[in-house]
């Protein structure tokens, strides 16, 4: 039964690489409660283990993920949307601390489009769809859409989206600067995976210092910012991969970082 069966798979990509796959294919991997307590305990797992060091988020079939799940929410109330306390589901994903690379397969459309967004690369197969069309069912993005989108692709192309609830296409969401990369459909996690296992040859702590700083500080004053970066920077020099690092240049051979 569909209640037996887990709506979220996490497996091993590559030697350090999480795959998190929504496997709800049947409902376009909309995220009802079940799902986001299964991704929120998924993320929560990857954030502990040190083992992991980058993790890769796709979806099952012809979507990513096709937003909140509206059966779930059409007859809902205010304080029963308020109960469900779902901003400290998000929030979980927001600060995981370790580079997430989504790998957009389909359709991410309102929360399954602000799901992508709390990625840090986010790379397109061709046959991706984007949008948040939450409008077009009397409600507006809820999970932090209005934020991201506008910090991400600026205001008019984000206000556009918005107020119509287009749905744009992989090249399209490209251009605007909605995606990293688009590939080829057959190419996409061959290339997420290839991404991530580059970016999990290199010192965790400073990926780590890097993602926190430049998320935190988008959010601060600049010279707030500039602070805490400096703090990070002068703090990199206590690892051992900073002196691995250093001393693996110096030496002419490559490093090996052990995330400390
Ligand atoms: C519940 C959904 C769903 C959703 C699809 N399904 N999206 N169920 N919630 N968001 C279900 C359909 O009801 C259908 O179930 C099955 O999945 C297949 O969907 P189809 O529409 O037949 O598939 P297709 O023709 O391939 O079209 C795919 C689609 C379309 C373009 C993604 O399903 C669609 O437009 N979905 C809604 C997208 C949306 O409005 N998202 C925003 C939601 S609001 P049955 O039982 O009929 O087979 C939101 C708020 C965010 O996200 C706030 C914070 C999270």
């Amino acid at each position: 039964t569909e209640a037996a069966k887990p709506s979220v798979i996490v497996e091993d990509l590559a030697p350090h690489v999480a795959l998190v796959r929504i496997d709800r294919p049947e409902a376009r991997n909309a995220l009802n409660a079940e799902t986001r307590a299964a991704l929120v305990e998924a993320f929560q797992r990857l954030g502990a283990d040190p083992d992991v060091r980058v993790v890769v988020l796709t979806g099952t079939g012809k979507a990513f993920v096709a937003g909140a799940d509206i059966k779930d929410m059409a007859s809902r109330t205010p304080p029963d949307m308020m109960a469900r306390r779902t901003h400290l589901q998000w929030q979980v994903i927001a600060q995981f601390p370790k580079p997430l690379i989504a790998a957009v397969n389909g359709f991410a459309l309102g929360g399954g489009c602000e799901l992508a967004m709390h990625a840090d690369i986010i790379i397109a197969a061709e046959s991706a769809r984007f949008g948040q069309p939450e409008i077009k069912i009397g409600i507006m993005p809820g999970a932090g859409g209005t934020q991201r989108l506008i910090r991400a692709v600026g205001k008019f192309k984000a206000m556009k989206l918005m107020l119509t609830g287009a749905v744009i296409d992989a090249h399209e969401a490209d251009r605007i600067g909605l995606v990293t990369e688009v590939v080829p459909d057959a190419e996409l996690m061959e290339r997420a995976k290839a991404l991530a296992v580059e970016i999990a040859g290199l010192p965790p702590v400073a990926l780590a210092e890097i993602k926190d700083v430049a998320l935190t500080g988008e959010d601060l004053p600049l010279a707030a910012a500039l602070a805490l970066e400096r703090k990070a920077f002068q703090l990199l020099f206590s690892t051992e991969d900073q002196k691995e690092g250093m001393g693996a240049f110096l030496d002419k051979r490559s490093p090996d970082f052990k995330g400390r």
